[in-house]
């Protein structure tokens, strides 16, 4: 039988075997991949429709980042910031400028650019703001996601992400995402920051309701309180615009940066932020082995030299409003709800038709490849560089699941 020959059974046989049962994969094996396309194991070709939860906005392999990263590798890989490297100024200079910001720390994965916005907010609440020791708090959303750290997860309000994993980390309270008066009667003199998603990713690209955001700036400023956006899932080019905040013309106090920082190629992740914030740290108090190492540090200036050209949120924002009409087509065709922004996009599929995961599992039998979010939802996120018609192949291939 043909199914026999088949090279993918019993690969994802051994990925299970073999490994902690912390994620759900979809049962495809992936073995190679460029710009928005992926080929497995058997041969078969599938339209990328998540980019790595964000990670690949420049697509699979991108020539430039590409060939900056075979460079590097031939030149030097790691220092340690015990010593300076030659990669590294012009990294932090090029990232400051985009951020429009003073400053950036490089590190690796989001939850650690998320761990030292936490760390930086609550030292500048002590040493800046004067809130007694030990009393720190940062207000978060409900719904939200940051990451995976036994901090992170301690105000996570996803039982999945938290339950069994306590001790928990005092010091933040939860408000509803959206609401500003809830989130301004919850600051108090020991409140030393507001940390919020622009929109919430993996709720769903839930977006906030219009003025939420520029209503927290004002608050945070008025209170004397910091702003830290998590942009690593929204940022980037991914909505459009190289933040999401932009939308609504709202700075935050710190940008988190991650995923596609890094070109889909290396971990990197940032926080950018102004002297006076980010200015609080001294040696010793905090840092990474990996963080900022040349390797990363070519591939996410070359990143950061695409993103200054503005064509990849141009494109995004453009092609943002195909996907928008095509899923919006899709309406009371087993679509129950759309939210857009750039190109990203949730998905709310009437549950009576199907689970998030049995759409995603036949939009891969279909050549697409997609990731449920919870329940009945999904959320398309194709690199940057897909084209018109990949994007209108998509919708029909949705569509053609829908209809069942
Ligand atoms: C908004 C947001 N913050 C933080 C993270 C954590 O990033 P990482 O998985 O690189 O630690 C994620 C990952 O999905 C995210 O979407």
């Amino acid at each position: 039988m043909i199914e026999d020959m088949l090279r993918t059974p019993s690969a994802v046989r051994d990925a299970e075997r073999y490994t902690a049962h912390n994620y759900h994969p979809l049962p495809v094996v992936i073995s190679s991949a460029e710009g928005a396309w992926l080929t497995d194991v058997d041969s078969r070709r599938y339209l990328d429709c998540l980019a790595g939860y964000s990670a690949l906005n420049f697509g699979h392999r991108h020539p430039t980042l590409i060939r900056a990263a075979h460079e590097q590798l031939d030149r030097l890989t790691l220092t340690s910031r015990a010593f300076i490297h030659d990669q590294f100024a012009d990294f932090c200079r090029e990232l400051a400028a985009l951020c429009g910001k003073d400053l950036v720390l490089p590190m690796n994965t989001g939850a650690e650019a998320v761990e030292t916005g936490i760390k930086v907010a609550r030292k500048w609440g002590y040493q800046v703001k004067g809130v007694a020791p030990g009393q720190a708090n940062i207000i978060v959303a409900d719904g939200n996601f940051h990451g995976r750290t036994t901090t992170i997860v301690s105000f996570s309000t996803d039982e999945d992400a938290r339950a069994d994993f306590g001790p928990y980390t005092p010091g933040f309270t939860v408000v509803p995402y959206g609401d500003l008066a809830a989130l301004e009667a919850a600051i108090d003199g020991n409140t030393v920051a507001v940390l919020l998603e622009p929109i919430q990713g993996e709720q769903g690209v839930v977006l906030p309701p219009a003025g939420y955001l520029p209503g927290v700036r004002r608050v945070c400023t008025d209170r004397n309180v910091l702003f830290i956006a998590d942009e690593i899932q929204s940022g980037l080019g991914r909505t459009g615009r190289t933040f999401a905040c932009e939308h609504e013309d709202v700075v935050p106090d710190l940008y988190l940066l991650g995923k596609a920082l890094g070109g889909g190629i290396v971990p990197v992740s940032a926080v950018a932020a102004n002297a006076d914030v980010l200015g609080v740290l001294q040696p010793g108090q905090h840092g990474s082995t990996f963080g900022g190492n040349p390797l990363a540090c070519v591939v996410a200036t070359e990143v950061v030299r695409l993103l200054a050209t503005g064509d990849f949120q141009r494109r995004s924002a453009e092609l943002g409003e195909r996907l928008r009409a095509g899923l919006e087509g899709l309406l009371g065709k087993g679509l129950v709800a759309v939210r857009v922004r750039g190109l990203w996009a949730g998905v709310d599929i009437d549950p009576a038709l199907m689970t998030g995961r049995q759409a995603c599992e036949r939009l891969m039998d279909r050549g697409v490849l997609a990731k449920d979010t919870h329940g009945s939802t999904i959320r398309l996120a194709p690199p940057l560089v897909i084209t018109a018609d990949e994007i209108d192949h998509a919708v029909a291939q949705l569509a053609a699941v829908l209809a069942g």
